[in-house]
């Protein structure tokens, strides 16, 4: 077998055996869905992220405008937390909930850092929002749905502190392991009482927002 035959092989071993490994990651995290490990966050902040979507066209889809009072949950180490917080402006707040302490210990040095006073940054359950009924105009989710094992219960959670007729902005991704397609991503909603309004990008990144039916 020539050289460049012999690479090929290999190429192809090695591309056959990260598509195996990949499929199996997804059924498992499919069947065990769980916040993901806190040693994964450094891939949050690859700049690849940026080539399959840039952050300001993400935060742009979500509709996010200067006063809005903004949940975001499962916010990570902030990749997008102090971008949207500084659309909002000083006269807009962002409230950002993770359920991983490294997570929210992370994102709250990061906002310090950063000198966002428009941040506060809580440890808590999606299914157990720490707010009361009809806060937000905007709850923000971005790759973190299908981390969520209780969906059902999170979205009826979302659907309770938004204001009546406040926006749910969703954003999945396929290069994450826990992306969900559009199609479950709407049955999950529209179960709970949201409905489509808007879509944005296809399969690769998309952002869907939805309006609350009948409030909290
Ligand atoms: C893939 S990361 C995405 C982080 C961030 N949205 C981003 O795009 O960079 C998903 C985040 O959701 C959080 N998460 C998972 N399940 C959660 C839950 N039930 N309640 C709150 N946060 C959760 C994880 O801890 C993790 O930080």
């Amino acid at each position: 077998m020539g050289r460049l035959a012999r690479a090929a092989k290999i190429g192809l071993m090695v591309l056959g055996g990260w598509v195996a490994a990949q499929v199996a990651l997804r059924i498992w995290r499919r069947l065990f869905p769980a916040p993901a490990s806190p040693l994964v966050s450094p891939i949050l902040e690859v700049p690849l992220r940026e080539i399959g979507q840039p952050r300001h066209v993400t935060l742009r889809n979500i509709g996010l405008a200067p006063g809005m009072r903004v949940l975001e949950v499962g916010a990570g180490v902030g990749h997008y937390t102090c971008e949207a917080a500084r659309l909002i402006g000083p006269e807009g707040s962002l409230s950002a909930v993770d359920a991983q302490p490294r997570a929210a210990a992370l994102l709250a040095d990061r906002v310090s850092r950063e000198g966002l006073a428009n941040v506060e940054v809580r440890l808590a359950e999606a299914t157990n929002l720490p707010y009361p009924n009809g806060t937000f105009d905007v709850a923000f989710l971005i790759t973190s749905l299908g981390e969520i094992a209780d969906k059902g219960r999170a979205l009826r959670e979302l659907r309770r502190v938004l204001k009546s007729n406040g926006r749910l902005s969703i954003t999945e991704a396929m290069a994450d392991a826990d992306y969900m397609l559009m199609a479950e991503v709407v049955g999950w909603a529209q179960a709970v009482g949201f409905e489509l309004v808007e879509q944005h990008g296809n399969a690769l990144v998309y952002t869907l927002n939805f309006r609350s039916l009948f409030g909290p």
